[in-house]
């Protein structure tokens, strides 16, 4: 028994002390100035102050138990890879129209239930966004009133575009770039999909897609992700 007993305390000590040692390894993870912070009423900031600033803001803020390694390992390497993403502490050099792109971006990640991450919620349920929030979210992108669909004679004009468009058989098809210049390829019908924005704004969708990369390692020549809009043109 006493032998038994001896061992229990030798593999705890050992284990305090393992846990000690990892407290030694800390990447660093600093707080850079606010530059650019995002103009927004103050009970919309309120909502992604509360859920989303700890990631994804230079005012990183960390409670004790995510200080601990190996919590806070996890978190730092989080918080670093978000503000690559979306930075609401610079977020404002952005151009408007990006920085609204952003944040309906962020909505649509809310709904997904993919923000914040859900591993983060379980440890920190305050941080979720209840449905209350979001609609504050919503109503400051969108409000109530100003939808705007395409006027009536725009919608009218693209059908019979699309008709004769179908029926050039066997002419190679000319595609014009999209109104954001993007041009047209071919081989977008193999591209990976990353991610995708619904605004019921103005009825758009954007995607964010990456080339394929074929068996042999080649990615052909860009290999950087891209954004589409589709939708309702937006002129
Ligand atoms: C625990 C840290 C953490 C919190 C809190 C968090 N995020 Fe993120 N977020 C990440 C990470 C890491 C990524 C990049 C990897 C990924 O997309 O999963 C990311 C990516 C994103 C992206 C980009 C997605 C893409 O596909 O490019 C958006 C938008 C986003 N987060 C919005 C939010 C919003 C809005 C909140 C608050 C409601 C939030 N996040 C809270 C860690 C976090």
């Amino acid at each position: 028994m006493q032998s038994r007993y001896k061992a229990f305390v030798w593999v705890i000590v050992v284990l305090l002390c393992l846990f000690g040692a990892m407290q030694l390894y800390r990447p660093a993870l600093t707080n850079p100035p606010v530059t650019a912070e995002l103009q927004a009423p103050p009970e919309v900031k309120q909502v992604l102050q509360n859920s989303c600033y700890s990631c994804h803001s230079n005012e990183t803020k960390l409670p004790w138990f995510d200080q601990v390694a190996p919590a806070y390992w996890i978190v730092a390497s989080d918080v670093k890879e978000a503000r690559q993403h979306l930075n609401f502490s610079e977020i404002g050099k952005l151009p408007a129209p990006q920085q609204k792109g952003l944040l309906w971006e962020a909505v649509n990640q809310i709904q997904l239930g993919a923000m914040p991450l859900p591993s983060y919620r379980r440890v920190h349920p305050g941080s979720t966004v209840t449905p209350e929030q979001l609609a504050i979210l919503r109503e400051y992108l969108n409000p109530a009133g100003a939808n705007q669909y395409p006027a009536a004679p725009d919608a009218n004009k693209a059908a019979p575009q699309y008709g004769a468009w179908i029926k050039q058989s066997g002419a190679p098809l000319q595609v014009k770039p999209e109104s954001n210049g993007v041009e047209f390829l071919p081989e977008y019908k193999n591209w990976k999909v990353l991610s995708s924005t619904d605004r019921i704004d103005n009825h758009t969708m954007r995607e964010i897609s990456r080339q394929r990369c074929s068996d042999q390692g080649d990615c052909g020549s860009s290999d950087q992700p891209v954004a589409r809009w589709n939708g309702p043109l937006q002129r």
